[in-house]
């Protein structure tokens, strides 16, 4: 899927700074990381050793020339021996992989310390599901539950990562607070959700609507006032084992 979706991907989904803080305060003093469903290198950290996993060689090509090595592989089955690697992270990919649980104990295989995960909890409701309620049951379908985490990882801490209002980095729900985004095609194009939901015409008719109307604004005006927004997603962390 994302040796088509990579094709605009680097300019719809440029690394959020604030998000990368949160990224890079979890990770600790870590020296050596593995980036897992690497994509073009959002998150890296710049002043550590890293290596990309990353199985679609579309993104593997969208890659700056600074980033970090990038091998093609995929999460169940990682190229390194035990314990290779200081930590290890995963930026909203876990979803797409088909045995979540198997790229988890390879992870946890080759990672001495901490494990950084950033996902999406399937039983959070942004407003977008209103307009498109088949977002709703994609989620569920590929998402984890929140307690698989700790089921495939043992204990692990769950913190919600507030999404800013003028966040730079287009996944699904990252235009909470601009909600004429989701009408434009090219920046649906950066999630791969709108690639895998049919229909979404007469959704976006409803939302195109509301917002000439202004009965969006008016149904969700506590949003207009907010800098940051829980929209659902989850820093998962495993720590040393
Ligand atoms: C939404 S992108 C996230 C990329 C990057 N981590 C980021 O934050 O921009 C999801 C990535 O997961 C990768 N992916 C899909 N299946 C995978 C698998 N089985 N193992 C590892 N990565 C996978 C995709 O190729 C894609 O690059």
């Amino acid at each position: 899927m994302y040796d088509t979706i990579g094709v605009n991907y680097s300019q719809v989904r440029q690394p959020d700074p604030r998000i990368a803080k949160v990224i890079d305060l979890a990770l600790g003093d870590s020296k050596t990381i593995l980036n897992v469903g690497a994509g073009t290198g959002s998150y890296e950290p710049a002043d550590r050793q890293v290596i990309a996993i990353e199985p679609s060689l579309r993104m593997i090509e969208k890659r700056s020339p600074s980033a970090a090595a990038a091998i093609q592989a995929t999460a169940d089955r990682l190229p390194f021996e035990d314990g290779h690697f200081d930590a290890s992270m995963a930026i909203l990919t876990v979803h797409h992989w088909p045995d979540k649980e198997a790229g988890l104990r390879e992870m946890r295989r080759v990672t001495r310390n901490q494990i950084v995960l950033l996902t999406f909890d399937p039983s959070h409701r942004p407003w977008l599901i209103d307009y498109l309620p088949e977002l709703a049951d994609l989620d569920e379908a590929q998402m984890p539950a929140m307690s698989d985490y700790g089921r495939w990882l043992g204990t692990v801490t769950t913190t919600p990562v507030l999404v800013p209002h003028d966040c730079s980095d287009g996944f699904l729900y990252a235009y909470w607070r601009r909600p004429e985004a989701y009408l434009d095609a090219r920046i649906r194009s950066g999630s791969s959700s709108f690639w895998a939901i049919d229909n979404v015409d007469a959704g976006l008719q409803r939302l195109r609507q509301d917002l000439d109307s202004g009965d969006w604004e008016h149904r969700y005006a506590e949003l207009l006032n907010l800098e940051e927004y829980d929209a659902g997603y989850r820093l998962v962390i495993a720590p040393a084992r």
